[in-house]
């Protein structure tokens, strides 16, 4: 089951006194798809890696459903459903696509049925992975290899799915490869997805929610639809504010 998220007030500090988000509020209803946009350095990464277990989380609460979790352990926190595809490529490139997914399924491994059907309803989740199940993972494209990230981390039937960038260092082709299978995943409305992504557009055209982050905090937020309509506006924003990290 598919669970809500609520961030609230959510401070990140990677080192004592230098607090990296200061104060971010989202709220993710479930089985929806939220995108987080904003330039480099915003934090955005950061907040993926707070509600993850990652990065210490300083101040601020989020809730899982009823539940609480900026508390728990990585660890603790995966095995309560929160699934976590960081940026950098994760395949195991001399294992096969199916290995791969299997991989996913570790938490979960003394439930046999259960986790077997799963491995196979992943394996055949995403159309442009499903006929290289046998090959080596390394041999398909990076988009292929995101996807097959992205399947491995559904496995285990998450409540919550963070995406950071999936489409990073990706050629156009591959992008909107990717891009097609994450639509698909969101017309199945099964898990609640958080997806990071520097591809705005791609981004817009298939989230529900759209947040836009700046210097660690909150700067607007709307539908899809919505912020696609003001986005020029936000952008240009983006450039005048100190410290964005995106070059004048
Ligand atoms: N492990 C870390 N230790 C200290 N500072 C960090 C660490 N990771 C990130 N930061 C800093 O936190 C800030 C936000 O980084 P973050 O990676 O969350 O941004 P981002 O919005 O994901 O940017 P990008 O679009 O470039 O991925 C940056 O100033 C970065 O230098
Ligand atoms: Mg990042």
């Amino acid at each position: 089951m598919s669970a809500a998220i609520e961030i609230a007030g959510l401070r990140v500090a990677y080192e004592a006194d230098v607090e990296i988000l200061r104060g971010v509020s989202l709220s993710g209803p479930a089985n929806t798809m939220t995108a987080i946009i904003g330039p480099n350095g915003a934090g955005k990464s950061t907040l993926l890696k707070g509600v993850a277990g990652v990065a210490p989380v300083t101040g601020g609460e989020i809730h899982l459903g009823d539940k609480r979790i900026d508390r728990l352990s990585t660890a603790e926190l995966v095995q309560y459903g929160v699934s976590f595809v960081p940026q950098e490529a994760s395949v195991f490139g001399q294992m096969t696509v199916a290995e791969n997914i299997r991989l996913g399924g570790w938490t979960r491994r003394r439930e046999k049925a259960w986790l077997e059907k799963r491995i196979e309803i992943c394996g055949n989740l995403f159309a442009s992975i499903r006929p290289h199940l046998d090959r080596y993972a390394g041999d398909l494209s990076g988009g292929q290899q995101k996807l097959v990230e992205i399947a491995r981390g559904l496995v285990a039937e998450p409540q919550l799915l963070l995406l950071d960038e999936p489409t990073a260092g990706l050629s156009p082709i591959m992008v909107k490869e990717v891009y097609t299978e994450l639509a698909r995943l969101k017309d199945m409305r099964s898990v609640t997805v958080l997806l990071v992504e520097q591809n705005v557009r791609e981004a817009l055209a298939v989230a529900d929610h759209v947040y836009v982050l700046a210097t660690g905090r909150n700067d607007t937020d709307g539908t899809a639809s919505e912020v696609a309509s003001r986005l020029d506006e936000i952008v240009r924003n983006w450039m005048l504010r100190e410290g964005s990290g995106v070059a004048s």
